[in-house]
């Protein structure tokens, strides 16, 4: 009988706290809600410990979600201990993840402790998180770079003093497959209490093999695997959860385990994280790039017509991928729009609906003919991670040529009242923030990245701009989308801008 492969997600840990990553409440909260139709097994919030705001968001997530565990990391001191049990205490199912690192230089550069002072801090620190949660995860640190006997030692410790889950991360990445997975085996051999807990392996990618030693430590007997979406994370990242998840199930012959996640999810995720962190999917990143189901070569197309299996070893429905056939036009009406909106596995409340709706013929009177592609614009466009709605788009005009600088006008509505301005630039998006900036006078902040696309194919295809912004050390992004990319760039500015001033809690009355 096949056995189950527990999906732990740490992109709102893990993920989040890499450079150009962060997210606000609303976004996590976004994030929580996607993994939770993922299905994923647990989720971790984030380290309550770190700040306010992080302990806010492991909070809200924890209230928010229904169907899977909600973990917050916690270093091994009582002080983080306290603070991840309130923050998870009112999850459905709470889990304290504590950490320690056991190679000798974290422990001598890093820590300052000797291989015993590490054992008793260890069984101390479970055995206090265990008095408060019944689900305690431990992680020894730089694991794959430790002493394989004080490994075990440790991880015996922690099995002693209730830690029912032992996580055995490649922390900087340096482990390979065959490594990965001896680890495993020389764990369990080693440590026979390890039976009837569950291992755990935590891959980063700094050689780009957090798949596959992932993949690895499955066939070592770890029977939960650590990854967060598009593998975000520190430095090169985690383990991304498409590839682990797609390779587990398109190899069913090699890994003797399943996962609970619903593949049709996949995109979706994909796409709402790489949005919310402002980044254009990479074409040919595995599973979601753009390429990744693409058939260019004449012999592959060929091959394809003949039998998709002749060059495709999973479909594209099978990760939620839309078809972008041509589905809707000018005439079609609610009822139709809103079965088409159920049929890709948007689940709206009827206000979402009508302004989706609304934005939709707002785009047939434009477009001949709208693409899934297009209606998935238009829902993104609208979704949660835009908010908080400070200054709106009124109207503008831009004017530009080869001989003399840009202008533009733009008009921004606040509270009800309107702003009007103008200014030159060297094209027409610089006049029109330009302009923009006029208005609003935001705080002094980085312009990082300008990103600009197409939402499916032809001329007349829907423009989708991102926009970040750097100020102090976190990063603001947010998207904008029209047929017209000057609009579409506008937009994406000020959504932009917006979640900065919110998060600034400056802008106001300017
Ligand atoms: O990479 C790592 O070691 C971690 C642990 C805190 C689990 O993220
Ligand atoms: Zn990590």
């Amino acid at each position: 009988m096949k056995g189950q492969v527990k999906v732990f997600d740490t992109t709102l840990r893990d993920g989040e706290q890499a450079p150009g990553c962060s997210m606000n409440l609303h976004e996590k909260i976004e994030v929580a809600r996607r993994l939770e139709k993922l299905n994923v097994d647990i989720i971790e919030a984030g380290f309550a410990a770190s700040s306010p705001g992080d302990f806010q968001s492991v909070s809200e997530v924890a209230a928010h979600v229904k169907n899977c565990t909600v973990a917050s990391l916690a270093r091994c001191n009582e002080k983080d201990i306290d603070a991840a049990y309130r923050a998870v205490k009112n999850a459905v199912s709470p889990r304290i993840h504590v950490f320690i690192a056991t190679s000798p230089v974290h422990m001598e550069y890093k820590l300052k402790m000797t291989p015993e002072q590490v054992i008793e801090r260890t069984a101390n620190m479970v055995r206090y998180a265990k008095s408060l949660c019944g689900d305690i995860e431990f992680s020894a640190e730089d694991a794959t770079r430790s002493d394989p006997e004080f490994l075990a030692r440790v991880v015996r410790t922690a099995i002693k003093s209730g830690a029912n889950v032992i996580n055995i991360p490649d922390t900087v990445g340096y482990s390979t497959p065959s490594e990965m997975r001896s680890i495993i085996e020389r764990l369990r051999a080693d440590v026979p209490e390890c039976e009837g807990i569950e291992i755990s392996v935590h891959c980063h990618n700094d050689l780009g093999m957090a798949t596959a030693n992932t993949l690895a430590g499955i066939l070592g007997g770890a029977r939960q695997v650590e990854c967060t979406i598009n593998g975000l994370g520190e430095r090169a990242g985690n383990a991304p959860m498409e590839e682990v998840v797609m390779a587990i199930k398109t190899r069913p012959d090699i890994y003797p385990a399943d996962t609970r996640i619903d593949t049709t999810q996949i995109y979706r995720a994909s796409k709402a994280v790489f949005g919310i962190i402002g980044r254009a999917v990479p074409i040919n990143k595995p599973i979601v790039g753009t390429n990744a189901f693409a058939h260019e070569a004449g012999i592959h197309q060929h091959g394809v017509l003949a039998n998709r299996s002749t060059y495709e070893i999973m479909t594209p429905e099978s990760v939620g991928i839309p078809t972008n056939q041509i589905v809707l036009g000018k005439h079609s009406g609610r009822h139709a729009f809103e079965k088409k909106l159920v049929s890709m596995g948007f689940n709206l409340s009827e206000e979402e609906i009508n302004r989706c709706f609304a934005d939709f013929k707002k785009l047939c009177d434009k477009k001949k003919e709208t693409t899934d592609r297009d209606i998935e614009a238009i829902v993104w466009d609208m979704s949660p991670e835009k908010a908080p709605s400070v200054y709106k788009l009124r109207s503008f005009s831009v004017h530009t040529s080869d001989s003399e600088a840009a202008t533009a006008v733009v008009s921004l509505e606040k509270d009800g009242k309107v702003k009007e301005d103008v200014a030159l630039g060297n094209g027409p998006v610089d006049a029109a923030y330009k302009a923009v900036d006029k208005i609003v006078n935001p705080p002094e902040y980085v312009f990082e990245n300008y990103v600009i696309q197409s939402v499916s194919e032809g001329k007349d295809s829907l423009g989708e701009v991102m926009t970040t912004l750097r100020y102090g050390d976190r990063t603001f992004s947010a998207k904008g989308v029209s047929t017209d990319i000057i609009e579409a760039s506008i937009i994406s500015y000020i959504h932009t801008l917006n979640k900065l001033i919110d998060h600034s809690g400056s802008g106001e009355g300017r």
